[in-house]
């Protein structure tokens, strides 16, 4: 029996480097040693789109096509959509009761993401519940693992007090999940902040081969003149370039940064290079892929009611806790 982990990611645009190598990457890799679950958090994206939710349906489909042609495999991980599975709404309601509005309204997000979305009204009680609702879709399948960014690690503790909570109110015994940390670096963005789809500054992982390379051409580099040395742990090209490169090719880079003589157009271009060799094979098959939507949701429509099914367990065994299995 190998140990369950789960993730999700909310659909809010398409995917780009941060979002490959700070989770999707190692979610794959994830796939041969765990049994695992991922799911696009759809409820979630509503939380702070609710103002504007055409971009949804699309979102979820491009973030569909984007897992599998990256190689989430579904014949090995269960894939679905969090609004097709209504025991997470269920679980939600139940859980509201006993949540305290202090440990929802002290989560660091929380006050974060009002002040920086200073466009949409988000003192909603929906958007108070984000950490809560995460909470169910995580213990609605009693993974031991979450994998997540250290971003997510105060919501899997929020988690963690929750079950606890629970399994003091109601005599369970709740398996509390662990956050399983990526040790996935910080990616930043052409401007050298955090790649972020809020701060437009991304590369998406399935542009355009031009797009791309335009993208690339444009990551912020300090002045130092071509003939000079160059630090490259202080360089957003390099920081890029690292991850696609082995080790070797990636000791040689430094070498050259060090010696003098190379200059950031060089190294963009070379970055420029190492993208579609590692990413345009992967772009056929999401192209290919792209063709028949219908499978893509038949996919989703499958991994879902296996989610279904196993939380509808869980939930039932909630009830019963509670005292409401009728
Ligand atoms: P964005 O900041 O673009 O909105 P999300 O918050 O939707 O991205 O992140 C989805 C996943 O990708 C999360 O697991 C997050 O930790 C990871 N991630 C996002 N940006 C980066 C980055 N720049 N470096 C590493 N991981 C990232
Ligand atoms: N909040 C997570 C993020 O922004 C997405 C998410 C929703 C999630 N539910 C989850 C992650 C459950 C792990 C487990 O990235």
């Amino acid at each position: 029996m190998k140990d369950r982990i789960l993730s999700g990611m909310r659909p809010t645009g398409r995917l780009h480097l941060g979002n490959y190598f700070g989770a999707l990457k190692n979610w794959i890799e994830l796939q041969k040693t765990y049994e695992c679950f991922f799911f696009i958090a759809d409820f979630h994206a509503l939380t702070t789109s609710y103002e504007s939710p055409a971009d949804i349906r699309s979102n979820v489909e491009e973030m569909a096509l984007d897992f599998l042609a990256a190689g989430i495999d579904p014949g090995k991980s269960t894939l679905f959509l969090q609004s097709l599975v209504p025991t997470h709404a269920e679980a939600h309601l139940l859980f509201s009761m006993f949540t305290p509005l202090a440990w929802l309204e002290r989560t660091p997000s929380y006050k974060e993401m009002i002040e920086t979305l200073k466009d949409r009204d988000l003192r909603t009680y929906g958007f108070l519940g984000y950490p809560l609702l995460q909470t169910v879709d995580i213990v609605l399948y009693h993974p031991k693992f979450v994998p997540v960014g250290v971003d997510q690690v105060p919501h899997i503790e929020l988690c963690r007090e929750i079950v606890r909570r629970f399994n003091h109110l109601y005599k369970s015994d709740l398996p509390e999940p662990q956050p399983l940390l990526t040790a996935s670096p910080k990616l930043p963005g052409i401007d050298g902040q955090k790649m972020s789809k809020s701060y437009n500054n991304t590369i998406e992982l399935f542009g355009s081969a031009s797009e791309t390379k335009k993208r690339i051409m444009s990551i912020k580099t300090d002045s130092t003149p071509v003939g000079e040395p160059k630090d490259p742990a202080a360089c957003n090209v390099f920081a890029i370039l690292s991850l696609l490169c082995g080790d070797a090719e990636r000791k040689s880079w430094e070498e050259r940064y060090r010696a003098g003589g190379m200059g950031y157009g060089d190294v963009k271009k070379a970055l420029a290079e190492k993208y579609e060799e590692v990413f345009g094979a992967m772009r056929a098959r999401r192209d290919e892929l792209a063709r028949d939507r219908g499978a893509v949701w038949e996919i989703l429509r499958k991994g879902s009611a296996r989610a279904l099914d196993i939380s509808t367990n869980h939930l039932a065994a909630m009830r019963r806790a509670i005292g409401i299995a009728y």
